[in-house]
C-alpha cells in the first residue's frame, strides 16, 4: 500500500467500546448497529450469541448456564465510508480485567445509560478506566419510551458523579408513553417518534429554534419544555468544545431508544463526525508510533482459549497500531526476539470469522496461538524494535490458595496455571516464605472458570482454598525486608517478580504504613 493509501486507510477506521452497567442496553444497540452496518439482518442475532446458542466451547457452558457474555468479541462493519470496530466488553463485573484490557485498544468509548436508573456503579469504574486514558466518550441515554429520570439531572450527573461536562445534543420531547420525538439543535430538527408518515421522520427547525411550519407539535408542553430546555442550556450550559470532547472533559449527549432504533442513527452519524481516527501509541522508549508509520506494530490486548474445543488453541487479540498487516508477513515479538509468520489470522465480523488480507492501524487481527502470546506483547515488522507501554496491572481484591489435587499431576498443573496466567484469566502470586501459589481476581467468577478449565483442558483438579478479601499493595524491591511480613500482611511476589503485601484489611494496612513510614505501597488500577 502507498503511503497515501495507508494514509487514507487510517483516516477511514474508527474503534471503539461500549461502556454501560448490565441491562443498560449495550447489546440492543449493538445489535441496531450491526444493523444500519448491514451486517446482521435480523435483530436478535447478537441476543441469541448471549444467551448462549452461539457457544463455540465447552467452558462457555458457564456463560450458558449463568446468561453472561463471558468473553469479548470484535464486530466490523462499514458505514458512510468509515470502517467501525466494535470492541465488546464483558458486561459481569467479575470480567471487568478483560474489559479493563480491552479499553487499552480502543480510541474512544460509547457510554450508554439507562435513563431511569442514572450512572450505575460498573458505568462508573469503567468510565473511570477511559478517563485516565483521556479517550474521548460519547453517551447515549437510553430506554427514553420508558419513564425515565428527568433529562436535566441526568446532565447534571454526569458533571457532578463522573466529573465530565455534558453536552446535550438533543432533548427528548416527552417520555415513556407520552414519547414524542427528540428536539435535536445540532441539526436543526425534530426528529419524530413513530411518525404518522414514515418517511418523513424529522421537522426541520429554522435558525431561532422554531419549527419552520406549523405543527401540533407546537402546542405539545413536552415540545415547550424541549424547546426551553435547549434553549436555556445553549444560553447558560455548557459551550459545545470539540477540543475537551478529544481529551475526554466534555461528553456530547444523545437521547434515544435502542429497543425502538430511536436516536440511534443520528447518534452514530453524529458520532462518525466527530469519533478520532486511530491515535498514536507510545513506547517504553518515549518514542510516538504514528498510525501512518509505514512499519507494522501492535500489541496483544486480550488472549481467548479454547475457540475449537477439539485442539488447545487460543486467538491472541491484536490492536493494530501502525503499518500494514498482510497475510503470511514476518513479525518479531518483542519479548522473546523470535520472528514469527502471520499466516493463520481473522478478521472479526458478527457472525463469521473471515480471513483477513489486510489490517492497518484501529483494525484488530485474531492470531491462532499455541501458546506464544502474553498479554502485553509487542509485535513489530522492521530493523527497529518497538516495545509499547505496559498495559495496566489491574489490582484484584479476592484470592485463593491453589495447589494440583493429585500431586503426582504436577505437570499438567503447572502447564494450565501458565496458560491461564497468560491470558489474563486470573493472577498469579507466589508466597515469599512457602512458594504456595495464589490466584487473584476481581470477581468470584474468575475462579470458577478458572478451576473449570483447569479440569477441561488441562485435565487437572485444583483445589482451591479461599483467603477471602485483601488489600494489594506494591513495595520497592530496594526498601523490602522480609522481616516485615507477618500473619496480617503475606508477602507474595507477582508475576512479574515484583514484591507486594497481601493486607488482611485497611486496619492492618494503617498499622504497617505507622510502623515503617519510609516505606512507600503502591496500588495497581
Ligand atoms: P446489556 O447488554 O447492557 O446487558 O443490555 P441489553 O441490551 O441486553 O438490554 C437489557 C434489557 O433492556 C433487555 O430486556 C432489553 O430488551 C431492554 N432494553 C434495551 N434497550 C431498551 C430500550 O431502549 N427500551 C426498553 N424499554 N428496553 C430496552 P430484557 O427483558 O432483559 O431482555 P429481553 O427478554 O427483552 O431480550
Amino acid at each position: 500500500m502507498s503511503e497515501i493509501k495507508l494514509a487514507s486507510a487510517v483516516d477511514k477506521r474508527r474503534t471503539f467500546a461500549i461502556i454501560s452497567h448490565p441491562d443498560a442496553g449495550k447489546t440492543t444497540i449493538t445489535e441496531q448497529l450491526l444493523l444500519f452496518g448491514g451486517v446482521v439482518r435480523e435483530a436478535g442475532t447478537v441476543k441469541a450469541k448471549k444467551s448462549g446458542n452461539f457457544a463455540k466451547s465447552d467452558w462457555m457452558e458457564i456463560e450458558q448456564k449463568r446468561g453472561i457474555s463471558v468473553t469479548s468479541s470484535v464486530m466490523q462493519f462499514d458505514y458512510q465510508g468509515k470502517r467501525i470496530n466494535i470492541l465488546d466488553t464483558p458486561g459481569h463485573e467479575d470480567f471487568s480485567e478483560d474489559t479493563y484490557r480491552t479499553l487499552m485498544a480502543v480510541d474512544s468509548a460509547v457510554m450508554v445509560i439507562d435513563s431511569a436508573k442514572g450512572i450505575e456503579p460498573q458505568t462508573k469504574k469503567l468510565f473511570q478506566i477511559c478517563k485516565m486514558r483521556g479517550i474521548p466518550i460519547f453517551t447515549f441515554m437510553n430506554k427514553l419510551d420508558r419513564d425515565g429520570r428527568d433529562p436535566m439531572d441526568l446532565i447534571a450527573e454526569l458533571e457532578d458523579v463522573l466529573g465530565i461536562e455534558g453536552y446535550p445534543m438533543n432533548w427528548p420531547i416527552g417520555m415513556g408513553k407520552e414519547l414524542k420525538g427528540l428536539y435535536d439543535r445540532y441539526h436543526q430538527r425534530v426528529e419524530l417518534f413513530r411518525p404518522k408518515d414514515a418517511s418523513q421522520p424529522y421537522l426541520p427547525l429554522n435558525d431561532d429554534g422554531e419549527l419552520v411550519e406549523h405543527n401540533d407539535l407546537e402546542d405539545d408542553g413536552w415540545y415547550q419544555d424541549a424547546r426551553d430546555n435547549m434553549e436555556l442550556i445553549g444560553e447558560a450550559g455548557n459551550q459545545f468544545d470539540q477540543a475537551k470532547i478529544a481529551s475526554g472533559d466534555q461528553t456530547p449527549v444523545f437521547f434515544g431508544s435502542a429497543l425502538a432504533n430511536f436516536g440511534v442513527k443520528t447518534f452514530l452519524e453524529t458520532y462518525l463526525e466527530y469519533a478520532p481516527e486511530p491515535a498514536t501509541h507510545h513506547t517504553q522508549e518515549d518514542n510516538d508510533i504514528k498510525p501512518t508509520d509505514p512499519e507494522f506494530s501492535g500489541f496483544v490486548f486480550k488472549i481467548q482459549a479454547n475457540m475449537n474445543p477439539k485442539h488447545r488453541d487460543r486467538i491472541a487479540f491484536v490492536r493494530v497500531c501502525s503499518g500494514e498487516f498482510d497475510r503470511g508477513m514476518d513479525v518479531t515479538q518483542e519479548r522473546t526476539g523470535k520472528k514469527l509468520r502471520l499466516s493463520n489470522v481473522t478478521e472479526f465480523m458478527a457472525d463469521t470469522r473471515e480471513n483477513v488480507e489486510k489490517a492497518v492501524a484501529g483494525d484488530i487481527i485474531g492470531l491462532y496461538d499455541t501458546g506464544n502470546f502474553q498479554i502485553g506483547d509487542t509485535i513489530y515488522t522492521g530493523k527497529q524494535a518497538v516495545k509499547f507501554e505496559k498495559l495496566p496491572q489491574f489490582t484484584p481484591e479476592l484470592f485463593v490458595r491453589v495447589a494440583a489435587k493429585n500431586v503426582m499431576k504436577q505437570k499438567s498443573f503447572h502447564k494450565g496455571i501458565n496458560q491461564l496466567v497468560q491470558e489474563g484469566a486470573v493472577q498469579l502470586y507466589t508466597s515469599y516464605s512457602t512458594g504456595d501459589y495464589i490466584l487473584g481476581a476481581v470477581g468470584q467468577l474468575q475462579f470458577e472458570v478458572f478451576q473449570f478449565r483447569m479440569q477441561n483442558e488441562y485435565n487437572s483438579e485444583v483445589i482451591m482454598e479461599p483467603m477471602g478479601k485483601k488489600t494489594a499493595r506494591w513495595i520497592d524491591p530496594d526498601q523490602l525486608d522480609e522481616r516485615m511480613s507477618s500473619s496480617r500482611n503475606l508477602l507474595v511476589k507477582d508475576n512479574h517478580g515484583d514484591p507486594l503485601f497481601l493486607f488482611e484489611n485497611h486496619f492492618a494496612e494503617r498499622w504497617f504504613k505507622d510502623k515503617y513510614p519510609d516505606v512507600e505501597l503502591t496500588s495497581k488500577l
